[in-house]
């Protein structure tokens, strides 16, 4: 299995730090929060990492090239353009769209506290014919705007492992930051998604959708049309390092 981390963002929620120093490159402990989401990857199967940053972003290079123990595992594309999270792991398209195995993405601003997400949604795709499982996080009504939301209803698979009891989902929709009142529910997508490398034929042809952006969601919602996705509401807690006080609370998650 492969894996791709988008970091290629401009970090304007955390400036001025950020005008040198990437979100990812913040230190939660003594590593950098990039590599302990490369870590969360190779832990879960990945046997090569994709880091998609921009030209300005080298020094996240220049750390895994140094002595961060991970360099071999680790392979890079670029994004010179900010046209969206689709369009960031479009990038990764060259090396990944070949695959017989689904992607793991990892948002390279999202560490996870508490249980890995990444591990679980291999196993529950193992158990769904190889299916694509996108990470969900339940969020309040007032803050569904701010997420990609989805629209499905609780799948029973097969009991291996009771910690998925009543956390997977049968997706049949999803939509990039509604309004609250056109949500279609409360479940977020947070941060991880297993896809079906189909995607990259998605995202190659993806029109801007919300913001003017090309949306990894728009792009995982016509992969629907051919291809089962499922959600998993994944039990550990989700950190958003792209601001001051997201990157606090990762803080004080980490030291204990
Ligand atoms: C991105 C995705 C969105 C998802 C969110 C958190 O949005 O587009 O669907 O819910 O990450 O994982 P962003 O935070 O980049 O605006």
């Amino acid at each position: 299995m492969k894996a791709l981390i988008p970091a290629a963002g401009h970090g304007t929620r955390f400036l001025p730090v950020t005008r040198v120093i990437p979100k990812e490159m913040l230190p939660v402990g003594a590593k950098p929060a990039i590599q302990l989401i490369a870590e969360e990857a190779l832990a879960a199967g990945a046997e090569e990492v994709v880091i998609v940053i921009s030209p300005d972003k080298d020094i996240i290079r220049r750390y895994f090239e140094g002595d961060s123990g991970l360099a071999p595992h680790i392979r890079w594309a670029c994004q010179t353009e900010q046209l969206g999270l689709g369009h960031a792991v479009l990038q990764g398209a060259d090396i990944l769209a070949g695959e017989k195995e689904p992607v793991l993405v990892l948002l390279g601003d999202a560490l996870v506290s508490g249980r890995a997400p990444s591990a679980d949604m291999v196993a529950i795709s193992r158990q769904t014919d190889g299916a694509s499982v996108v990470g969900l996080e339940e969020v309040p009504v007032e803050k569904v705007s701010r997420y990609g939301i989805v629209k499905g209803a609780p799948y029973g698979i097969a009991a291996v492992d009771h910690a998925f009891d009543g956390r997977v989902w049968k997706l049949d929709d999803m939509v990039e930051k509604p309004s609250p009142e056109s949500a279609p529910s409360r479940m977020a997508i947070a941060g991880r998604y297993l896809l079906d490398p189909a995607i990259f034929r998605f995202l190659a042809c993806q029109k801007p959708g919300h913001g003017g952006e090309i949306q990894l969601t728009d792009a995982i919602r016509n992969l629907m049309s051919q291809k089962n996705v499922y959600g998993y509401r994944y039990p550990g807690r989700r950190h958003d390092i792209g601001n001051p006080a997201g990157y606090r609370e990762t803080l004080e998650a980490f030291a204990c």
